[in-house]
């Protein structure tokens, strides 16, 4: 009996493994006449839909191996969409009770796809300091025993996800061959854990981190002020940033849909305008993006009418 059950993955089983893809038109002229491949990690593929289903899996699985968290507990964190979908969907499975805050001027989308897992949602206003403001309202509701904060800006397990699994994936898929790996940052998660991994096996990869330019809004990424800069971030392991404005990666948005048939965020997008740069700065290279999540999650947003 138990054999026959073991037989089958669960829906935890089916995160990570996400395909790589090659983009064929948008390089055009920085793509094969400078011999360079430009590549797609489609995070969008996990069961909740992002990158984050990763560093929410490590995040409790580490917690409940270390004894600091059982299920029945509850949780509560700040999240800007993506991480509390996957903490959602992680906290269903594994029978936890999450609270999510975020600041009011999030999709809904993203609101409603937490509901559906089960969640209780606090919405901020995000007048009064948008993630910031969230932030430090999960760090008091811990502080009153209202529940535990997994912080997935200080979490080690948040990075360590991308170590233990996007960055062997990519080595692999890469034969080894990955010149350089580009990123949206957020919490830095997937940029620390990656950086670190394929350091480790390359010490020559170039990391990229694609941050929001002065005024532009994407969702999902920031250029933290100095104090509210990510524990886990290490600066020193990135190698070139590159600014991305709010326009230019809602066109790439468009065209990564229209042009390649990859429905991605406005980040993923992102990351591609920073990937372009790259390759017309460089020869013979092999270039990865990662697509965090998938577009649809952006619908009511109007960017892809
Ligand atoms: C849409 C989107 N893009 C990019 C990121 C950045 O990922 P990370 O937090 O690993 O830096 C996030 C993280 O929340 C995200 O939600």
């Amino acid at each position: 009996m138990i054999s026959r059950m073991k037989k089958y993955l669960t829906i935890e089983d089916t995160i990570g493994a996400t395909p790589l893809v090659r983009l064929q038109r948008i390089p055009g002229g920085v793509g094969e006449p400078r011999g360079n491949v430009i590549l797609a990690k489609l995070e969008g593929n996990n069961p909740a839909g992002s990158v984050k289903d990763r560093a929410a899996s490590s995040m409790i699985r580490h917690a409940e191996e270390r004894g600091d968290i059982r299920p029945g507990d509850t949780l509560i964190e700040a999240t800007s969409g993506n991480t509390g979908i996957a903490l959602a969907m992680m906290a269903a499975v594994r029978g936890y009770k999450m609270i999510l805050i975020m600041p009011d001027n999030l999709s809904v989308e993203r609101r409603a796809s937490m509901t559906a897992y089960g969640a209780q949602l606090i919405l901020t206003p995000a007048s009064q300091g948008g993630m910031e403001y969230a932030r430090d309202l999960a760090t008091r509701m811990q502080a009153e025993g209202k529940g535990k904060v997994l912080d997935q800006f200080a979490n080690a397990d948040n990075p360590r996800a991308h170590f233990e699994s996007t960055g062997p994936e990519l080595w692999q898929q890469t034969d080894g061959r990955i010149s350089h790996f580009v990123s949206a940052m957020g919490t830095t998660g997937t940029i620390m854990g990656v950086a670190a991994y394929l350091r480790s096996r390359n010490p020559a990869v170039r990391i990229v981190g694609a941050q929001p330019a002065e005024g532009a809004q994407i969702p999902g990424i920031r250029k933290w002020p100095e104090a509210y800069q990510p524990a886990i971030y290490q600066p020193a392991e990135v190698d070139e940033f590159e600014s991305i404005g709010q326009a230019e990666a809602e066109g790439m948005a468009r065209r990564l849909a229209a042009e390649e048939g990859i429905f991605g965020g406005i980040s993923s997008a992102g990351a591609l305008v920073a990937a372009m740069r790259v390759a017309a700065r460089v020869e013979n290279a092999t270039i990865v993006f990662i697509v965090c999540d998938r577009g649809d999650r952006y619908l009511s947003t109007g960017v892809f009418n």
